[in-house]
């Protein structure tokens, strides 16, 4: 079986990547990236000579270019996780979200559904996307799998989009597909301009914790690898045409979730108990910052068995370690274009 990965270069997509190229031998694993600022061949140096894997650089909104790869190779199936993914960008440059997440969703459906001419037997389009497309919650209440679409972000507007034209694909074309709507992910390799990796950082450099608002805002979390098990447990046994949420069972208001990584940071670094949490600043509030985002998983736990399985504190304190561990890696992907990107962000 040949499978294109798109965005594998990435957090989730790198992680996704390795487990399938580790654990399925007789698959062939193309991964497909632009390398973006966030995209990093180095999170895949440990398999990049695997015979059943492929790098192939290109982009996803560049339609001949799609084309001509699909009719070299003819993926049987498509993991879609090439996006752009962060939020405060997306405010910032809306425009790019919809070219990637929107257009780009679009020239893959067109050049899978042309290469399989209707002839889709275990052919499928698995599109990986997020809860953020479900809106924000009040203080009560979970998403689940039909709860109606809200998107309050460029990103999650053109999530929302994306997961729309991968539906109608379905209905209108007859093309295979599965939709994961997952919480927020951590672990190693992201990039630091989400919360947990850049408080990681900011805590080793010694600059201020940019808490949004009073901190009083809700998310999911779960740990990368649990995200990669799920994706692979709904690509061989889930159910073509639908969607199936992926979540941690595991809420956190961001206020609380900093001063536990403060605590714990203080800890492995051997700093004086307390003097984290002093670099904390609360900041001027993300614009249509969504209040609280809660995720009902019991559908692909009780339908496919799914569920996490390390707990927060576990998957917190291997990911600081990570870090730790790699701070070349935190040092070269905070060089360059991060600094601008900081500078117009928080100061
Ligand atoms: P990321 O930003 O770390 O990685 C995105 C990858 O896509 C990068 O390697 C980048 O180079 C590549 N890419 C971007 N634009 C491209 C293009 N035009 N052509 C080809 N490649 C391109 O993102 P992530 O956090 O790993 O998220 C991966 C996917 O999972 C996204 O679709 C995101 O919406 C979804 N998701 C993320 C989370 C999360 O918490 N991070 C949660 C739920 C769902
Ligand atoms: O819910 C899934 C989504 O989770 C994914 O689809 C997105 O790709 C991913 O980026 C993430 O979105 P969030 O906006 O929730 O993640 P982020 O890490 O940017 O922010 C988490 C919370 O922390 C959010 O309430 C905003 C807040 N925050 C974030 C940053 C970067 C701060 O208070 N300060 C910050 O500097």
């Amino acid at each position: 079986m040949k499978i294109l990965i798109t965005g594998g270069a990435g957090f989730i997509g790198s992680h996704v990547v390795r487990l399938f190229v580790n654990t399925y031998k007789d698959y062939h694993i193309y991964n497909l990236d632009s390398l973006t600022y966030a995209g990093n061949l180095e999170n895949l140096k440990d398999i990049e000579h695997a015979s059943n894997y492929t790098f192939i650089k290109g982009d996803i909104t560049d339609e001949s270019f799609i084309n001509n790869i699909f009719k070299t190779h003819c993926f049987d199936s498509v993991i879609h996780l090439a996006a752009e993914s962060h939020v405060d960008r997306s405010i910032a440059d809306p425009l790019a979200f919809v070219k990637t997440n929107v257009i780009g969703t679009m020239i893959l459906l067109n050049a899978f559904k042309d290469c399989w001419h209707s002839n889709f037997d275990n052919k499928l389009f698995y599109h990986v996307s997020t809860d953020e497309v479900y809106g924000s919650l009040g203080e009560q209440g979970l998403f689940t799998e039909t709860t109606s679409y809200d998107p309050n972000s460029p990103y999650s507007a053109s999530k929302a989009s994306s997961d729309h034209f991968v539906r109608a694909y379905g209905e209108t074309y007859s093309v295979p597909y599965v939709i994961t709507n997952c919480s927020n992910n951590y672990g190693q390799n992201q990039f630091p301009e989400k919360l947990i990796p850049l408080f990681i950082n900011n805590i080793l450099k010694g600059k201020e914790l940019p808490v949004y608002g009073d901190g009083n805002y809700t998310r999911d979390w779960l740990y990368v690898v649990d995200h990669a098990k799920a994706i692979d447990l709904v690509f061989h046994k889930g159910k073509i045409s639908e969607t199936y949420n992926i979540g941690g069972f595991n809420e956190w208001k961001n206020i609380d979730l900093v001063k536990l990584l403060c605590k714990l940071m203080d800890k492995k670094l051997g700093n004086p108990h307390g003097s984290s949490i002093g670099l904390i600043a609360y900041v001027k509030d993300r614009p249509g910052h969504d209040l609280r985002y809660a995720i009902d998983a019991n559908k692909i736990k009780n339908e496919l068995g799914w569920q996490p399985s390390v707990t927060f504190e576990e998957g917190l304190s291997n990911t600081i370690d990570w870090y730790l561990d790699n701070t070349e890696w935190l040092n070269r992907v905070t060089s360059g274009e991060y600094q601008l990107y900081y500078q117009k962000q928080y100061n």
